[in-house]
C-alpha cells in the first residue's frame, strides 16, 4: 500500500480550547481541515509506531466522515492498530476506558459535547493520552504550533472501513478492530457499583427517567439501566443516537430538560430523573422535588462514595474546578482528605488522579467523575446516585437536606452572557483584572473583600503553571464572585459569572437561589459593568 503525502496549507484557527478543537461543521468541512488537525496531533507525538489508537465519537453529523479520514491518516502515520466503536460510537468516558483497558497509546474523541449537531451545528476533535484523559496543555500547545506551519499530511487511498459490524479488518499495514462500544464500559460499572442493591431498588417500585437526549448514552443506558439493572422499559427516553440530536440541544440542564424537571416536580412523577449530554460525560440529577446542583452533587457523591463497592475503602481526595462551589471542600475537611482547586477543564484532574491524590472530581458545568477513567462520566454519576439511594433508602431530597444540615449550604448560580463581541468581553475582563490589587480590604455593598486575584494553578504533580484562569473576588463571609471567559464557545465570547454564598449548617436552607444571591448579583454589576458594556439586560442562560 503506498502512503500518500499530500500537500496542504495551514489554517490559522486550529487552537484547541478547554476541550479539544470545536468548530462549526462548515469550518470542519473546508478542504484538509480535519486532515491538517489530525496530522498536527500525530506530528506532536512520539513513539506511537505500531501502537494502538482508539477512535470514537458521539455520533453527531460529520462523525462518519471524520472517522474514515482519521483511520486512513493513522494507518499512513504508522499506528499498528485502531480500536473503533461500532457505528463510530464511543461515549467520551467509554473511550477513556477503552484507552486504559487496552493500554492504547491514545485516542481521538470526535465530539462537540453538548453543542448542537447537524450540518449547521458543531463538530470537534480531541486527543486523549494513554492515561485515557484529555491531552495536557504541553501537547495541545504543541499541536496548535504545528497547525500553524503544517505543509503536508499522510494518508492512504483506500475504500471506507465498514464500521457496522464487530470484527477485524486491515487497512495498509494497520489492523482496524470494530468493538462493541458498551460492553467494556458496562463491565467496569458493574465492578464499581452494587448492581444487586440497585436491582432491588427498581424491583421495589422505584421509578426513574433517564433522558439520553438523542445522543450517545442511549445504547449505554438501555443496556445498563433497563438491561442489567431491570428498570422498566421506557425508563430511558430519547435513547437512539441521532446525528442532529433530533435537532435538539444535547445539554442536560434545566432549560433543555425542562419537561423532565416539571415531571419530577409533580406528585405522580418518578422518584429520580437524570440526563447526559451529547458525548455522555455530563450529568443532570433531579430527585422528586429536588434539583441537585452539580457543585452540591460533587459534595454529596464524595461524602457518600464509600457506600459503593468501588469506593468502600474511602476516597483519597477531591478535586474541583475553581469556579465550582466550595461545598466539596467542607466534605474533604471533615473526611480529613486532600482538596484541590484546578482551572476549568477536565484535563487538569489527570495528574492528580494518576498520582492517586484524588479519587473524585467535579465541575460546576455538570461534570463529575472518579479515578475509574480520566474523563467526567455522566452515567457513572447516575449509577453512584442510584447506589447511594439504594443503600440509604431515603429520597434525594432527604439526602440533600441532611447534607446541608451537616455541612451548611453553598447557594450557587452561574450567569452566562453568550455570543458577546470578543473585544468587548476581553476588555471587560482585562479592566477587572487591572483593579484587583486595590480590592482587598474594601467594603463593597456591606461585604468586605478578603482576596481578589486572577487564578493561577500550580500543578502539584508536574510543577506546571497555568495563569489567567479566571478573576475571583472572595469576601470575608465566604461569598465569592468569579468572572471568566468560556473556552468552549464557537462564536464570539461567552462571559461566565459564577456566584456563591455560604449559609451555615444551622442557617436558612430554603431560600430561592437567585433571591439568595441577589446582593452578589448587584455587586458584580457595579464591579464589572456587564450590562453597560455588553448592552445585555440579562444573562442568556442562568444555571
Ligand atoms: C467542557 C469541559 C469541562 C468544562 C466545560 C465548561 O465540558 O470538558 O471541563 O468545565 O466545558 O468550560 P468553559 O470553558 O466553557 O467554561
Ligand atoms: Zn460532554
Amino acid at each position: 500500500m503506498t502512503i500518500q503525502t499530500i500537500k496542504t496549507t495551514p489554517y490559522a484557527d486550529q487552537k484547541p480550547g478547554t476541550s479539544g478543537l470545536r468548530k462549526r461543521v462548515t469550518v470542519y468541512q473546508q478542504p484538509n481541515y480535519v486532515e491538517n488537525y489530525i496530522q498536527a496531533i500525530f506530528d506532536s507525538l512520539e513513539g506511537f509506531a505500531g501502537q494502538t489508537l482508539v477512535i470514537g465519537g458521539d455520533g453527531r453529523f460529520y462523525n462518519d466522515v471524520a472517522i474514515q479520514k482519521a483511520i486512513r491518516i493513522a494507518a499512513a502515520n504508522g499506528f499498528g492498530k485502531v480500536l473503533v466503536g461500532q457505528g463510530g460510537l464511543l461515549s467520551t468516558p467509554a473511550a477513556s476506558n477503552v484507552i486504559r483497558h487496552y493500554k492504547a497509546f491514545g485516542g481521538l474523541v470526535l465530539s462537540a459535547s453538548h453543542n448542537p449537531g447537524g450540518p449547521e451545528g458543531d463538530f470537534g476533535i480531541k486527543y486523549n493520552i494513554g492515561n485515557g484523559g484529555p491531552a495536557p496543555e504541553k501537547i495541545t500547545d504543541a499541536v496548535f504550533a504545528r497547525t500553524k506551519v503544517i505543509d503536508t499530511y499522510k494518508t492512504l487511498d483506500t475504500p471506507d472501513i465498514d464500521l457496522g459490524s464487530i470484527g477485524t479488518q486491515e487497512i495498509g499495514d494497520m489492523v482496524v478492530e470494530v468493538i462493541d462500544p458498551v460492553k467494556d464500559y458496562a463491565t467496569l460499572m458493574e465492578q464499581l457499583f452494587d448492581f444487586g442493591a440497585i436491582r432491588e431498588l427498581f424491583a421495589s417500585g422505584f421509578r426513574m427517567t433517564f433522558d439520553a437526549m438523542h445522543a450517545v448514552t442511549g445504547p449505554y443506558a438501555h443496556a445498563i439501566l433497563e438491561g442489567m439493572l431491570g428498570a422498566p422499559k421506557g425508563t430511558v427516553i430519547n435513547g437512539t443516537p441521532s446525528p442532529s440530536f433530533n435537532d435538539g440541544h444535547p445539554d442536560p440542564n434545566l432549560v433543555y430538560c425542562k419537561e423532565m424537571y416539571d415531571l419530577l416536580m409533580t406528585p405522580t412523577g418518578p422518584n429520580f430523573g437524570a440526563a447526559s449530554d451529547g458525548d455522555g460525560d455530563r450529568n443532570l440529577i433531579i430527585g422528586k422535588n429536588r434539583f441537585v446542583t452539580p457543585s452540591d452533587s460533587l459534595a454529596l457523591l464524595a461524602a457518600n462514595a464509600h457506600l459503593a463497592p468501588g469506593y468502600k475503602g474511602g476516597i483519597a481526595g477531591i478535586a474541583r474546578s475553581m469556579p465550582t462551589s466550595a461545598a466539596a471542600d467542607r466534605v474533604a475537611e471533615k473526611l480529613g482528605i486532600e482538596m484541590h482547586e484546578t482551572p476549568t477543564g477536565w484535563k487538569f484532574f489527570g495528574n492528580l488522579l494518576d498520582a492517586g491524590r484524588v479519587t473524585i472530581c467535579g465541575e460546576e458545568s455538570a461534570g463529575t467523575g472518579s479515578n475509574h477513567v480520566r474523563e467526567k462520566d455522566g452515567l457513572w454519576a447516575v449509577l453512584l446516585w442510584l447506589n447511594i439511594l439504594a443503600v440509604r433508602k431515603q429520597s434525594v431530597d432527604e439526602i440533600v437536606r441532611e447534607h446541608w444540615a451537616t455541612y451548611g449550604r453553598n447557594y450557587y448560580t452561574r450567569h452566562d452572557y453568550e455570543e458577546v463581541d470578543s473585544a468587548i468581553a476581553n476588555a471587560l475582563v482585562d479592566d477587572l483584572r487591572g483593579r484587583l490589587a486595590g480590592l482587598p480590604g474594601q467594603v463593597l455593598q456591606g461585604l468586605e473583600v478578603a482576596y481578589a486575584d486572577d487564578f493561577t494553578y500550580h500543578d502539584p504533580v508536574d510543577g506546571s503553571t497555568s495563569a489567567k484562569q479566571g478573576v475571583r473576588v472572595g469576601f470575608k463571609d465566604g461569598s465569592r464572585i468569579v468572572v471568566r471567559l468560556s473556552g468552549t464557545g464557537t462564536v464570539g465570547a461567552t462571559l461566565r459569572v459564577y456566584l456563591e454564598r455560604y449559609e451555615p449548617a444551622d442557617g436558612q436552607h430554603d431560600l430561592e437561589t437567585q433571591a439568595a444571591l441577589e446582593p452578589l448579583i448587584k455587586l458584580t454589576e457595579s464591579l464589572a459593568g456587564i450590562k453597560a458594556r455588553t448592552g445585555r439586560s440579562e444573562p442568556s442562560v442562568i444555571t
